[in-house]
């Protein structure tokens, strides 16, 4: 096999995603206790390693413990090369974690075994049925007292709309709880609260192995007995490519906190994980393995340092080795660059990087020439898919406070949008600027770091706005007749295109009705 094949297959980039709280950083710093890439854990405070980390480089990072920054962690574990891509945990930056789910070829949702299935975990699971990404997800908090674990099956298929086939199973919960059943690997881990160590597997033969009955008593062997006969006749035997094609979800049990059933869940994740798959642009299908280089943008990263406005831009390799010095072109403008100085993210540092391969994220510094989404090549003019806008749900217009400082509050707010912090839209009407968000605080920040980034100051005024969609028909009539009608409520993105401004629901559904020549979408993409 040809080296970068091997590099390839050994490569697992995947994120974790779930409700706040769920127990995602958690998971996160047991895996990377793993690899080796730190060296204590669970004594530390749960975001430590985003306090610690270098996602660390805004201010407003540090002064609102919020993680804003989704950051890539790289680590090797056994032959593997494990990249997670963290995603902010706080939802009004949803919009980041989507963003980051087309960079991954897999994911690992966390549920708490008390709350289920939570919103935010619902929305994400959205994007990843959109994507056909597959999924495993690990049921945490066992050492707590939460609900049935049959019941937490039920809801995960019913609310993430997926097939779900336990690979491990719980024996007992809360104060009672004993240890988990590896299903798929006939082994026994009896549990020990701990927060450094993985607890020692009990090697068993199967389920009616007599050592079983020794290690938890008979009783809870008895139960544990049934529970497995009803789940190989309740569901089908695991099979790893309904996993890898996305309509069976693996599921796990354990305790993060406790380093319980995290071991289980790595070691089968490698095995089990799609190294990077191909990836789909408007052009054509591209495969990891193909000699030359492309990338893509997918997320944008402003740097600490305010007196340099300098920001990274986070590129996903899909194919061929990425390496420094070379000349690549940058489709959108057409223009060709080199990097001397691309990073490669490992655990928690940033380093010069020769070589970039495919699944891996390289870090490339920007002074303004990278948008989210742009693609990257040898040459080939290629447009990678799969990064659409939402359409925002919070609006206000954007008003200038400081005349003097117009050009630099123009800059600030074109390179934000850039970033893809929100989105911008220029109302046809009154020309003025609407700037739409998926939360309350993106406009904080926004008005933060236009004062800190840019020495721009501006304020919120309300605009009065339920949902911007964006409009098209292949009958240019109607389309000129929609808009005369609505002239009032028209307004253009960052491309020119036309989008409809719609005060209600009931507005929007009404336009949908007398309009039927009008196609609306909820995503730039369409
Ligand atoms: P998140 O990133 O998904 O938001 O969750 P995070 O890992 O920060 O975990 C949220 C809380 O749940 C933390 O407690 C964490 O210690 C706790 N937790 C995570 N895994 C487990 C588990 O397996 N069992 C139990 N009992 N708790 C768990 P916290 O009180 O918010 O923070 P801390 O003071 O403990 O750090």
């Amino acid at each position: 096999m040809p080296p970068i094949n091997n590099e390839i297959s050994r490569r697992r980039t995947f994120a974790i995603i779930s409700h706040p709280d769920a127990g995602k950083t958690t998971l996160t710093e047991k895996l990377l206790l793993f690899g080796g890439a730190i060296h204590v854990a669970g004594a530390v405070k749960s975001n430590k390693i985003k306090k610690t980390a270098t996602s660390d480089w805004m201010e407003i990072e540090k002064q609102r413990g919020i993680s804003v920054a989704t950051s890539v962690m790289g680590f090797n574990y056994g032959d593997y090369k494990i990249n997670i891509l963290d995603t902010p945990g706080h939802q009004d930056f949803a919009e980041d974690t989507y963003r980051t789910l087309t960079a991954v070829d897999s994911v690992i949702i966390v549920v708490d075994v008390a709350k289920g299935v939570e919103t935010q975990t619902r929305k994400l699971m959205e994007v990843c049925r959109m994507r056909n990404t597959p999924v495993i997800i690990f049921v945490n908090k066992l050492d707590r007292e939460g609900r049935d674990p049959f019941d937490i099956l039920d809801e995960l298929e019913n609310e993430l709309q997926i097939n779900v086939r336990p690979l491990s199973w719980p024996i007992n919960i809360g104060a009672k709880f004993k240890g988990v059943y590896n299903i798929y690997e006939h082994q026994l881990s009896l549990f020990q609260p701990d927060k450094q160590h993985v607890t020692e597997r009990v090697d068993i033969r199967d389920i009616n192995d007599p050592a079983i009955d020794q290690a938890v008593g008979e009783d809870d062997a008895a139960q544990l007995r049934a529970d497995i006969e009803l789940i190989d006749g309740v569901y089908p035997e695991f099979n790893e490519q309904d996993y890898l094609d996305a309509t069976v979800a693996p599921v796990f049990f354990g305790s993060a906190l406790n380093t319980f059933g995290v071991k289980e869940l790595l070691d089968c994740f490698v095995r089990i994980a799609p190294s990077p798959r191909p990836v789909t642009a408007i052009e054509r299908t591209v495969e990891p393995g193909e000699e030359r280089f492309t990338g893509f943008v997918f997320k944008i990263h402003a740097n600490m340092d305010p007196n340099h406005r300098s920001c990274i831009a986070f590129v996903k390799v899909c194919s061929g080795v990425f390496h420094r010095n070379a000349n690549y072109l940058h489709v959108r403008s057409g223009k060709s660059y080199r990097f001397s100085a691309p990073t490669a993210f490992m655990a928690q540092k940033k380093e010069i990087i020769d070589e970039v391969y495919p699944g891996d994220i390289v870090g490339l510094p920007d002074n303004g020439i990278f948008k989210i989404g742009d693609t990257l090549t040898e040459g080939e003019q290629l447009h990678f898919r799969g990064l659409p806008s939402f359409s925002p749900e919070m609006f206000k217009y954007i008003e200038n406070s400081d005349p003097m400082k117009t050009k630099q509050l123009n800059k600030g707010i074109e390179q934000l949008m850039d970033e893809g912090v929100a989105q911008l839209f220029t109302h046809q009407f009154n020309n003025r600027k609407i700037i739409g968000t998926v939360g309350q605080l993106q406009f904080e920040v926004i008005q933060y770091r236009l004062l800190h980034e840019y020495g721009a100051q501006c304020r919120w005024e309300p605009i009065n706005l339920f949902k911007a969609c964006w409009i098209e028909s292949d009958d240019q009539e109607a389309l000129d007749a929609f808009k005369k009608r609505k002239h009032q409520f028209m307004a253009r993105d960052r491309e020119g295109r036309d989008v409809f401004l719609a005060d209600s629901n009931y507005v929007l559904q009404m336009a949908q009705q007398d309009f039927p020549k009008i196609r609306f979408h909820f995503t730039s993409e369409f």
